[in-house]
């Protein structure tokens, strides 16, 4: 086999940015689309021209499907992804990988029994301005890592997103939609988390879709909007992580900075692929612009189950994996524990997740 044959499962928002970068990729090509509404998927395989439009009994039943991209709202994650590996199928998800951790466990060791793969977004840390960065602390530009911030604040989806509910439900809210991206960002540049404590609340009890056909429509919350937390690092070095949908006036923090013994280091956006990287070394005025080590469009949505295809026919690991994801799951939870039972609460899947050997040697080669 060249290529692998992906079959998608939810037609909704964020499926044309996946339809529109993997039409290009040499590695898989999408050759079927379901919904639980038919005339979703109908109605996208029209636009991208995709040969068949199945139920999502068909697709799990086909043979001519090696991977289910699983990109259905949160609460359908965990069933269609457990349907995909019972079937035989590799599976790829958006975030979060589940909603419970119960779920996700159960979903990684359904994948390791039947020697099946399981990604999950975000994919954006395999983009140019997340590696480009990666590769900065790697090198030991700004030292030794000794801290980091990051801030996602903001007024929530309901003024885009024309169906907003799934946000307010459980699994939604800042953390469980936007975490996923600071947290896998903050992994991949520090290693993993070993324990953390947070406060979290939901001051404003009811929303307004603000767009599309349902405008006007309330909506109630039922998770926190806002979340500040501390996170520990293997490693030793200090996190701050802010998500909330409750600033409406908007912020001028930066998204990410990693702070070093030698200098400090701003991130771009994670949730965009692209995005310059500046660093401020020690002693110098000025940020200065990090010479981007690679190039990239700034949505590449489909890169992470691009990797994993790739990485399944060249018998390799592949990097938005099930793993990554289940670690940055128990940090989300641990965010809502946290601040429900008043303590730091220590993340058992850090043990998992070794810290890159480059890393670790850049880190060493610092200190001596
Ligand atoms: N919208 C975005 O900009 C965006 C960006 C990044 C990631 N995501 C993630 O992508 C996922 C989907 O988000 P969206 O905005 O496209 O949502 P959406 O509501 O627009 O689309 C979800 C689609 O999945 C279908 N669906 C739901 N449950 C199903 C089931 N059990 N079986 C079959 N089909 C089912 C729905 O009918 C709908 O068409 C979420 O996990 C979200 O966090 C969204």
């Amino acid at each position: 086999m060249t290529g692998m044959r992906i079959g998608i499962i939810g037609c909704g928002n964020i499926s044309p940015a996946y339809l529109n970068y993997l039409q290009d990729s040499s590695i898989v090509k999408v050759t079927a689309l379901a919904d639980m509404l038919p005339e979703k998927a109908a109605e996208r395989a029209k636009e991208y021209e995709i040969e068949r439009v199945y139920t999502v009994e068909e697709m799990l039943q086909s043979p001519d499907i090696d991977i289910i991209l699983n990109l259905t709202i949160p609460a359908s994650h965990a069933a269609i992804n457990i349907a995909a590996l019972e079937h035989g199928k590799h599976v790829y998800a958006e975030k979060p990988l589940s909603i419970s951790l119960e779920d996700a466990k159960h979903t990684l060791a359904l994948a390791e029994a039947k020697q099946l793969r399981v990604g999950c977004a975000p994919d954006t840390f395999l983009g140019a301005g997340m590696e480009t960065s990666r590769k900065a602390i790697q090198e030991g530009q700004i030292g030794r890592p000794i801290a980091a911030t990051a801030f996602m604040m903001g007024e929530g989806p309901e003024g885009w997103h024309p169906n907003p509910e799934f946000f307010y439900a459980e699994g939604g809210g800042p953390m469980f939609d936007m975490g996923p991206y600071y947290l896998t960002a903050l992994v991949n540049l520090l290693g993993p988390i070993t324990r953390l404590s947070s406060s979290a609340a939901s001051l404003i009890p009811e929303r307004i879709v603000k767009t599309g056909p349902r405008a006007g429509t309330r909506i109630p919350v039922h998770t926190p909007t806002h979340f500040s937390g501390t996170l520990d690092f293997a490693d030793g070095a200090i996190g701050t992580l802010v998500t909330s949908f409750d600033i409406p006036g908007g912020s001028t923090l930066p998204r990410i900075e990693i702070y070093g013994t030698e200098g400090s280091l701003l991130v771009p956006d994670p949730n965009y692929f692209d995005g310059v990287v500046k660093i401020r070394k020690y002693g110098s005025e000025e940020w200065s612009t990090v010479p981007p080590a690679f190039t990239g469009a700034a949505n590449e949505r489909g890169k992470g189950i691009e990797d994993m295809a790739r990485a399944i026919l060249e018998h390799r690991e592949h990097r938005a994996s099930g793993k990554l994801a289940y670690h940055v799951l128990e940090a989300m939870h641990a965010f809502i524990a946290s601040s429900n039972e008043g303590r730091h609460i220590h993340l058992e899947s850090a043990a998992a997740l070794p810290l890159e050997a480059a890393f670790r040697s850049s880190v060493k080669a610092v200190l001596v």
